[in-house]
């Protein structure tokens, strides 16, 4: 490993790091739901490193991340009224928007979109990058695409290497799933990608929001491709009622429960327990880290133990469908 991880309560770590920002250059940084890859939002040849860096296709737009809410005027060029009231409701927050955009934004950034996401991370870390930047942050999730989100600064470094100038480590992500995407550009809202803000919260403020839910149909949305999010090993989630299928023959398979397993775990070569209580916010800040680990071991398959689709769960399901989608 090389210099490329400094604890973000080093004294000269957000300087450093926000200079890095202000001449082009690539950091990661802690939000409250995955670290992202960061650059100048408004620097075209600095987002084309962040997807060189992540291999990613260039029809996959960025998220764009601002200090505080008096930064959105120079990224959005029109904020509704549903906008404002989701703004003043859940910012800083694990919310994205898609609001018209500026000019001035790349069109890298934006994959062409006459679009913009924008979020306020609720991390005092991505804050005070972004302050000292005194520059919006672009920052897809800091993982090769397509591979499982990083929630850690090693996990990171294990994906991206020294393809970043500096990794903030600014401890283990608190939220742990990505922020929820609602489309405002049409004149019902949209939920472009189920997050850690759930759908009913966001119901008990503005009503009515449009929710088509199967990946098939979503697949022409940027960056809402079936598979994502994906392990190497194999997965298949197991069903929500009656016995789990039982690993055969020299088969090595393992197990992502959500809760305490009801049924004999005795013939999985692995097994992890998302959270002992059924607790969705514990099972939903270490469902990355979990599927990183079990994927590290060389399994053949992966059986993940659905949950409720309700609050974080839909999000949960989101990325576990994804991830067991076929390549
Ligand atoms: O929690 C998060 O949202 C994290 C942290 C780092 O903030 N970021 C994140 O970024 O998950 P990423 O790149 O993995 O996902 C960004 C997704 C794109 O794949 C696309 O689906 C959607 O945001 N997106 C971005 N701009 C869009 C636009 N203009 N219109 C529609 N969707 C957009
Ligand atoms: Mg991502």
């Amino acid at each position: 490993m090389g210099h490329t991880i400094l604890p973000a309560d080093h004294p000269d770590a957000i300087h450093l790091a926000a200079n890095i920002i202000r001449t082009g250059g690539l950091v990661s940084f802690p939000t409250e739901t995955v670290y992202g890859l960061g650059c100048d939002a408004l620097n075209p040849i600095a987002a084309a490193k962040v997807f060189e860096a992540k291999q990613r296709p260039r029809f996959d737009p960025l998220i764009v991340h601002l200090a505080d809410r008096s930064m959105l005027e120079t990224v959005a060029s029109f904020v509704s009224p549903t906008a404002s009231q989701l703004i003043d409701a859940f910012w800083p927050g694990p919310l994205t928007l898609v609001l018209p955009k500026r000019p001035d934004v790349p069109d890298l950034v934006t994959a062409g979109l006459p679009t913009v996401a924008v979020r306020i991370p609720n991390h005092p870390v991505a804050q005070a990058l972004i302050r000292e930047a005194r520059t919006p942050i672009a920052a897809p999730s800091a993982n090769p695409f397509g591979y499982v989100s990083p929630t850690t600064a090693q996990h990171v470094y294990d994906g991206l290497g020294d393809t970043v100038d500096l990794i903030l480590d600014g401890g283990p992500c608190p939220v742990g799933v990505e922020s929820t995407i609602v489309s405002l550009t049409e004149s019902i809202p949209e939920l472009l990608r189920p997050g850690s803000l759930s759908l009913e919260e966001i119901q008990a403020v503005i009503g009515l929001i449009k929710h088509t839910q199967t990946a098939g149909e979503t697949e022409h949305m940027p960056g809402q491709s079936a598979r994502h999010y994906a392990t190497r090993t194999p997965v298949i989630i197991l069903p929500t009622q009656g016995e789990w299928p039982a690993p055969q023959g020299s088969e090595r398979i393992g197990l992502l429960a959500m809760s305490t397993p009801r049924h004999s775990t005795d013939r999985f070569s692995a097994v992890e327990i998302l959270s002992p209580s059924g607790d969705l916010r514990e099972a939903a800040r270490r469902l990355f880290a979990v599927l990183r680990k079990l994927d590290g071991l060389g399994l053949d398959c992966l059986y993940a133990e659905p949950c409720e689709e309700i609050g974080l769960g839909l999000a949960i399901m989101d990325r576990l469908r994804r991830c067991a989608t076929p390549s």
